[in-house]
């Protein structure tokens, strides 16, 4: 019998897409977000899957959300990479002793697994050597990066301790369908949103910044794959292995919507390392999983969704 499966944070981008994947391999999906959460972008699916609302910082309603489930997905985060130094002891209180409290209640569940959502633009800090190995050092230079670098650990130690088994994908820059273009994160969304409506793109630092960008469809096949192959093997990263500039996002923007950018270039911030790009050879090898969406085309599937959904 195919498992039952806990998407924490499941009304968002990246869990409503693995909440579609899940479906389309016969998995049952359970979606936890908070009070009154949009259901926006899992309309499509509301005969399909449960909903429980609830807060992931109360231990109750995590305890709850548990029961009868074989696999949880951990997709909740309070902060931002770009926010997340602004009040360190709110994101310590809200992401990681929340996630303590969660891996507590997956034990007394026996909860078969759980598969958290690292960051591979943020536990490395500033990479020594690009593409980036699972075995790089971490070294965050952010609050956000620090939290997910001990979950990862915590992971490690209730594993070893206590026989949690466990997945962590450091997932580099997801875009696609459904990410919020008036979000302070997701630079493909917002460029294509302000190219949309004939607003000015404002970019920090020169736009010399290089990402990995991964369509948001590839990226939650392989969280789905994962649950299909057996090993040893619990970090991935989860990337594209490319590397594109902010200015190559408004130069295959401008080039798919016909229209000139206006960019305003401002001063470069601290917290942004200049070049994050992930080696995803270990999950290609490990999962048989690749992705098969490139960058422009990957683009022109987000421009022409936005534009439907703002013009
Ligand atoms: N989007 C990215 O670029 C990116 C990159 C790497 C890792 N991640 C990680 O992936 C995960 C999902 O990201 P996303 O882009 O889908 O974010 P999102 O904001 O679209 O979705 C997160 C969901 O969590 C819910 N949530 C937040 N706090 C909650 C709480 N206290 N109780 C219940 N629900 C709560 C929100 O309502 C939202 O629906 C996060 O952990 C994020 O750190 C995201």
């Amino acid at each position: 019998m195919k498992k039952n499966c806990l998407i924490l944070g499941g009304g968002g981008f990246i869990g409503s897409h693995l909440a579609d994947a899940l479906l389309d391999r016969g998995y049952g999906v359970t979606i936890f977000d908070k009070l009154n959460f949009s259901r926006k972008n899992i309309n499509h699916v509301l005969d399909k899957v449960r909903i429980i609302e609830g807060d992931f910082n109360n231990e109750v309603d995590i305890k709850g959300s548990l029961a009868g489930i074989d696999v949880a997905f951990h997709l909740v985060s309070s902060t931002l990479p770009a926010n997340s130094n602004e009040n360190p002891i709110y994101d310590v209180e809200s992401n990681l002793v929340s996630s303590l409290r969660f891996l507590n209640e997956a034990l007394i569940n026996k909860t078969s697994k759980v598969i958290f959502i690292s960051s591979g633009g943020t536990v490395y800090g500033i990479p020594e050597k690009t593409p980036v190995k699972e075995s790089h050092h971490r070294k965050p230079i952010c609050s956000y990066g620090i939290i997910k670098k001990t979950i990862e650990d915590y992971l490690f130690m209730f594993e070893k301790l206590y026989g949690l088994d466990y997945s962590v994908f450091r997932l580099s820059n997801p875009y696609g369908e459904r990410q919020n273009p008036l979000a302070a994160q997701g630079a493909v969304a917002v460029f294509l949103k302000k190219i949309i409506l004939g607003e000015r793109i404002e970019i920090w630092g020169d736009g010399s910044i290089e990402r990995d960008y991964i369509y948001i469809g590839d990226a939650v096949n392989a969280l789905v794959k994962s649950l299909e192959v057996k090993t040893d093997e619990r970090i991935f990263n989860l990337g594209s292995g490319k590397g594109h500039t902010l200015n190559d996002i408004v130069r295959t923007a401008e080039k798919i919507s016909g229209r000139k950018a206006e960019v305003k270039y401002l001063e470069k911030r601290k917290i942004d390392v200049p070049v994050s790009v992930l080696d995803n050879t270990l999950i290609s090898k490990t999962l048989g999983w690749k992705p098969v969406t490139d960058f422009e085309e990957g683009i022109t599937k987000t421009y022409e969704y936005l534009k439907k959904e703002l013009l």
